[in-house]
């Protein structure tokens, strides 16, 4: 049978925390046993938003990459590369920017929704309204027929598509109609029960030693009705956030926990206390394996050059296919 085709790409934010975890890397590690994986730092999506910090998107790459192969990702099995690194990414980008109007990338959601948050309604740069069709570039560049994403990223993918399809339509089949496949569990928790967000200061880092985590626990949301460890508390009505990572880390306790708070036989720093370990052994393992991978001098630079070699390849191909398809 022949394997699917995976494109995945992430902004580079630099060390990653358990919300980018369960939202899409602990996804990508178990991919790779059913899927050909092409995993990218999208360090040209990254100026849409951080134009100004384009010196640190290096180190930032560094770094998130560092986790991406502390948690399994295999860059063997999967390339592991830099947008940028690939030129082909933004050719891709220009003859797709022919297929697409302005009208339809107004109207994209997303992009609505980030130039509200950001309030740049009225100054949006001509490459933000872009973005999806640079995306668009990443995936078919690679001829991926799959895409795991966040519930957000569903109407990028749905350009690509459509963008496939007129490609497709107008110069001859070259590329697949790639479909999003939506990472279960998008939605966790920051330690204020917000999205957790780096620049909302609410995340646990899975690079934190457990007594970072510890600490950090220690200032999770509770149920704010449950001032004495014997008040009966309402984990789920009041969004408690232990109670909720409880349910992720430690699931088979979860039930237990629920009850014992009801009933105040459980206490919340006792219930911190407990997550604390929890947390901490689950990334244990992973924080070996980093601290192996920094010792190795130059392994990061390694794995994101080989990346760029095979996928670079890859590309190459796809665009020998688009030059012969439009004529060029
Ligand atoms: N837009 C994605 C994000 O913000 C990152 C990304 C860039 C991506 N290119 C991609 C994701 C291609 C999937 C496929 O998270």
């Amino acid at each position: 049978m022949v394997r699917g085709r995976i494109l995945s790409g992430m902004r580079p934010t630099g060390r990653l925390h358990l919300g980018n975890f369960t939202g899409a890397l602990e996804n990508w590690v178990q991919l790779q046993s059913d899927f050909d994986c092409y995993y990218m730092v999208a360090d040209w999506h990254a100026l849409t938003t951080d134009l100004e910090h384009s010196r640190s998107i290096r180190e930032r790459t560094h770094d998130m990459v560092l986790d991406w192969l502390a948690a399994g990702i295999d860059p063997e099995r999967s390339p592991v590369f830099v947008q940028s690194h690939v030129p082909e990414h933004a050719e891709l980008h220009l003859i797709f920017s022919m297929l697409v109007t302005v009208a339809r990338l107004e109207r994209n959601p997303a992009v609505k929704e980030q130039a509200r948050d950001l309030g740049l309604e009225a100054t949006m740069a001509y490459g933000h309204l872009g973005y999806p069709v640079l995306q668009a570039a990443d995936i078919l560049l690679y001829k991926a027929n799959v895409v795991p994403v966040g519930e957000d990223q569903v109407p990028h993918v749905e350009i690509t598509r459509e963008i496939a399809r007129r490609f497709n339509t107008v110069f001859g089949e070259v590329f697949p109609e790639p479909d999003a496949l939506l990472t279960p569990s998008a939605r966790f928790p920051g330690l204020d029960g917000r999205r957790m967000s780096k620049s909302l200061g609410n995340v646990v880092l899975l690079s934190d030693t457990p007594e970072e985590i510890q600490k950090k626990i220690r200032t999770a949301y509770t149920d704010p009705g449950k001032v004495r460890r014997n008040d009966p508390g309402n984990p789920i009505e009041s969004g408690c956030v232990v109670y909720s990572w409880h349910g992720r880390f430690n699931a088979a306790e979860q039930p237990a926990i629920l009850s014992e708070c009801q009933s105040g036989a459980l206490g919340c720093v006792t219930c911190k206390t407990r997550l604390s370990t929890i947390v901490g052994d689950e990334f244990a393992a992973f924080r070996e394996r980093r601290a192996e991978l920094i010792a190795a001098p130059d392994r990061v630079l390694g794995v994101l050059e080989a990346g760029r070699d095979r996928a670079g390849a890859v590309a190459a191909a796809t665009m020998r296919d688009v030059h012969e398809a439009m004529g060029f």
